[in-house]
């Protein structure tokens, strides 16, 4: 996963333009008030961390290196960035009233014991809002580049569809059981529909620096490298309307409250 993490890192403008529209209606469920204590968990290189410190401290953990320096440099002194896996990390209890994440809660082995966790960082009563993608079926532009690659790369291998990984919180009964029976309370998860746009100069960005090309694609020499973009590039054309890519994202939007203890 590191190899996939770093070239994130590196893709992060590219990605925080793209997934704005996310990062916003994930902000806009944050309850009222201005001096919240907020944790933005798998908080990459802190796009989501820096526009939520906008309403209180926010500290964002994460659980690889590249992402937290490239978060630390960009933020200043302003937010506290940790290195850390949050399944298990020992945040002091009840240091938090608001918990957020944009694609950072599906990657966890034990999701039960990793709520379970933050739940005890948390206050009684404390909001929990994150971001996860719905089915692979239901957001076809993240699957359509490794069948595409195939035919120059034969043995390139698929994420998994189930189980932690990008579509691990994509089952919405398995979401609520596990957020139900960490301590969690009044779980809502809801759709959100949002069509994200990036130039079409970031679509080579975009598929070959993360995703399921990116490890194959970190040591290639050039003329694979350029045989697999020949191949990949026709698959998007789908979505590329005058000069822009327009990805149909199709997530969950989930809310739930701490629980008392
Ligand atoms: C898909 S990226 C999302 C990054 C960021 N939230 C964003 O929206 O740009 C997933 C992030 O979760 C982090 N992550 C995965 N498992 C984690 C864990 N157990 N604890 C903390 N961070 C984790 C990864 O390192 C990565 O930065």
């Amino acid at each position: 996963m590191t190899t996939t993490w770093n070239g994130w890192a590196a893709a992060a403008a590219v990605l925080d333009e793209l997934y704005r529209p996310l990062a916003d209606a994930l902000l806009g469920t944050i309850p009222p008030g201005d001096a919240r204590r907020i944790l933005d968990v798998g908080c990459g290189t802190g796009a989501t961390t820096i526009a939520a410190a906008r309403r209180g401290h926010c500290v964002g953990v994460d659980i690889s290196e590249p992402m937290v320096t490239a978060a630390r440099e960009r933020a200043g002194s302003t937010v506290e960035f940790v290195l850390a896996d949050a399944q298990t990390h020992p945040f002091p209890a009840g240091a938090f009233d608001t918990v957020i994440s944009r694609f950072g809660v599906m990657f966890f082995d034990n999701p039960r014991a990793a709520f379970g966790n933050l739940r005890r960082a948390c206050v009684e009563g404390a909001a929990l809002r994150f971001v996860v993608w719905r089915s692979a079926a239901e957001n076809p532009f993240l699957r359509a580049a490794v069948p595409a690659a195939r035919a120059v790369l034969p043995d390139l291998g698929e994420r998994p569809t189930t189980g932690p990984g990008p579509y691990g919180l994509a089952d919405p009964v398995s979401a609520r059981q596990h957020l139900d029976s960490a301590g969690w309370a009044d779980v809502v998860v809801r759709p959100l529909d949002v069509e994200c746009r990036m130039p079409e100069a970031d679509l080579e960005v975009y598929l070959t620096r993360i995703g399921p090309l990116a490890p194959a694609l970190a040591d290639a020499d050039a003329e694979t490298y350029t045989r697999v973009w020949d191949a990949v590039r026709p698959a998007y054309d789908r979505w590329v309307r005058d000069g822009e890519v327009h990805l149909p994202t199709a997530c969950w939007l989930i809310e739930a409250e701490a629980r008392p203890a």
